[in-house]
């Protein structure tokens, strides 16, 4: 395997990247950072300086990642989708030591056009709804969307909704057992809990 890099695109020097990458146009990956195997990097991405991105990760166009932010493998960032590293920023006062930082978990989904607010976790699997301002920590699994970003609800590995606003969407085979029509995965649901059952492999 190799990695792709469209040759409008610039990778500082000692910048580390994973076999099968690719890079589109007038992207701009900065110093100290790493990117893992299989990821594909869209047009207009700004990653870095010092960004660590898992595997088979996919950032679509627009997206900047700071230093401070982290994703895990197999996180999906939609388009236009921002991230940002300092809580109160002033022009005329340097915060480079104030940095916050944002980790987002293996596998999790940003919406486009979201914004994440620096300091928080977005857990594994959960998904933010296209739009979304979201300023807290988001658990595994979870549906988050709004201004701000509250929890809606729960979606299964594969990415479809199980649960929105207290309505069960997936197939529920107990009182509180959900099984995802599209992948057969099993969790259970109980308000406010939605852990997995039995999961396939995805
Ligand atoms: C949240 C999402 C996954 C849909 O979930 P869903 O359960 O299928 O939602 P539905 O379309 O059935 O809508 C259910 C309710 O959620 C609301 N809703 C859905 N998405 C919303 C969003 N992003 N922000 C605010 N409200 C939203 C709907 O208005 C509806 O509200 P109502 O019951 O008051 O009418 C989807 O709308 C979304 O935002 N996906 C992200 C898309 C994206 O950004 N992709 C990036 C790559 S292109
Ligand atoms: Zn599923």
């Amino acid at each position: 395997m190799d990695i792709f890099i469209h040759p409008s695109s610039y990778v500082d020097d000692g910048v580390k990247i994973g076999d099968g990458t690719k890079i589109w146009h007038f992207s701009h990956i900065l110093k100290g950072s790493e990117i893992g195997k299989n990821c594909i990097i869209g047009q207009n991405v700004m990653i870095g300086p010092d960004v660590k991105i898992g595997n088979r990760c996919k950032i679509q166009n627009n997206v900047s990642l700071y230093k401070g932010v982290e994703l895990e493998d197999d996180v999906f960032c939609g388009p236009s989708c921002v991230f940002t590293n300092v809580i109160n920023p002033r022009a005329f006062i340097e915060r480079k030591n104030e940095f916050k930082n944002t980790l987002v978990k293996k596998g999790a989904t940003i919406g486009a056009n979201s914004t994440i607010i620096c300091g928080i976790t977005i857990g594994k699997y959960a998904l933010i709804g296209a739009g979304a301002v979201v300023n807290k920590n988001v658990p595994d699994y979870a549906l988050f969307y709004g201004t701000p970003a509250k929890l809606m609800g729960w979606v299964c590995k594969c990415g479809v909704v199980l649960v929105n606003k207290g309505k069960i969407k997936g197939n529920q085979i107990a009182e509180n057992k959900i099984v995802c029509e599209n992948c057969k995965s099993t969790y259970f649901y109980n308000n406010d809990e939605f852990y997995p059952i039995s999961e396939v492999n995805l």
